[in-house]
């Protein structure tokens, strides 16, 4: 392994080299099961043939020229997203933090014209927005802001799927201009909020003249069972932010405005150099067209639910599981009892998945996953996750 990289990250002792659909194959040939989608990125699996005519055709044209011309395939695809999001206008960029901090941007050109100088947005505890210093600052966990302070101010923090300490910091602080929420926190365990969470803070931006700011990074493209997690509850949000799944692996972020956020940001405001271009752009068109397609999003729900009631099924006499929820296929099974181990011995049997917040099995597929692959899933991981906790010690009895 080269020693030249940056250790940011513990990585699994396994190399890649090719996939297709939701198989992965090491170097060593052995075949792994891909339950993480690259963290939801890979939507529509590995080597899809859309993906890789239109990254090709594109490049045998032209990979990039400059947001100081007009490019042809950028403004097709944000015609496309606005189509599909009821959403105004884009910035684009090349990751999620970078589109975070575009949102973020906005909300402090939204106070500057207010005649609001020292804004402020509320944050939830354990969300995920990035690593750079504006987004790690808006991020809810200590362990990633430690060691970078000072942090970027204005964030005020609030529990998650709580709209009375949103209504009460509101009322406490003159200076809040934005909401910024995750429509279900991915890394900070697959937690989904009570059904009408986001419709009530629909209702305090407009009550209270706030910019509501959703972060699909995780939860867009599909992956809920609509193409935005918002529209499971008929609202509109101010600002949206994209990335992950939008490319497929081809690096692209999207920060989506609508009414008078989409107004704020004028030339000279924001840039980026990558951001949007042909290549991206070619991509995240053939992701969008196949999506359409192959009608995967309508299918998430019920392949989300099969692997849930398949694992409940096969878990339902294990006193070690806390909860199987699910959204789409953004899928969490809750132990109650640290399990990060179970990544590795996962690995070991070919099958890739994730653990965060120490407990929660976090399970990304990609939207192509197929009837057998699902059954297969289940089978291994209904296996594996019953061999773990048989060696623990027996959960104990309440009553006695
Ligand atoms: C909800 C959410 N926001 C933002 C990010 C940051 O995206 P990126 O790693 O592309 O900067 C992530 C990444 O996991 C995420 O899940």
């Amino acid at each position: 392994m080269s020693s030249h990289v940056m250790p940011t990250y513990n990585r699994l002792a396994v190399t890649f080299e090719r996939g297709e659909g939701a198989w992965l194959w090491d170097e060593n040939g052995k075949r792994y099961l891909d339950a993480l989608s690259g963290i939801a990125v890979c939507g529509l699996g590995h080597a899809h043939p859309a993906i890789h005519q239109a990254i090709c055709k594109q490049s045998e044209k032209l990979l990039h020229t400059s947001n100081i011309y007009r490019i042809a395939v950028q403004e097709q695809l944000a015609d496309k997203l606005i189509d599909l999001s009821g959403m105004d206008n884009v910035f684009f960029g090349n990751s999620g933090a970078e589109v975070n901090e575009a949102a973020i941007k906005l909300a402090r050109k939204f106070a500057h014209e207010l005649g609001v100088s020292n804004p402020a947005i509320i944050v939830t505890d354990g969300s995920f927005h990035g690593r750079t210093l504006a987004t790690l600052s808006a991020t809810g966990n200590a362990k990633i802001q430690k060691g970078f302070e000072p942090l970027v101010e204005g964030f005020i923090r609030v529990p998650y799927n709580d709209i009375a300490a949103i209504k009460s910091a509101i009322e406490l602080n003159p200076n809040i201009v934005a909401i910024l929420v995750e429509p279900i926190q991915g890394e900070g365990g697959i937690n989904i909020p009570a059904s009408d969470y986001l419709n009530n803070i629909r209702q305090l931006c407009n009550q209270h003249n706030l910019l509501m700011m959703l972060d699909e990074i995780q939860t867009g493209m599909g992956r809920t069972g609509k193409f935005l997690a918002y529209q499971h509850n008929d609202i509109l949000p101010d600002v949206c932010t994209l990335a992950k799944a939008l490319g497929n692996g081809v690096p692209i972020g999207a920060c989506l405005a609508s009414g008078k956020a989409a107004t704020l940001f004028t030339a000279g405001n924001h840039g980026s150099t990558f951001g949007g271009n042909p290549l991206a752009c070619s991509a995240a068109l053939a992701v969008l067209e196949t999506l359409d397609k192959d009608n995967l999003i309508a299918t998430a729900e019920t392949k989300g639910l099969a692997i849930c009631s398949g694992l409940a099924g096969l878990l339902q006499n294990n006193p070690h599981i806390i909860e199987i929820r699910h959204k789409g296929l953004m899928i969490g099974i809750e132990l109650d009892t640290p399990c990060a181990e179970l990544v590795q011995k996962a690995l070991a049997n070919g099958l890739l998945i994730n653990v965060t917040q120490d407990k929660v099995i976090r399970l990304l597929p990609p939207l192509i996953i197929d009837d057998m692959q699902i059954q297969q899933l289940i089978d291994m991981l209904a296996l594996l996750i019953g061999q773990f906790t048989e060696q623990l010690s027996p959960v104990s009895d309440h009553a006695a």
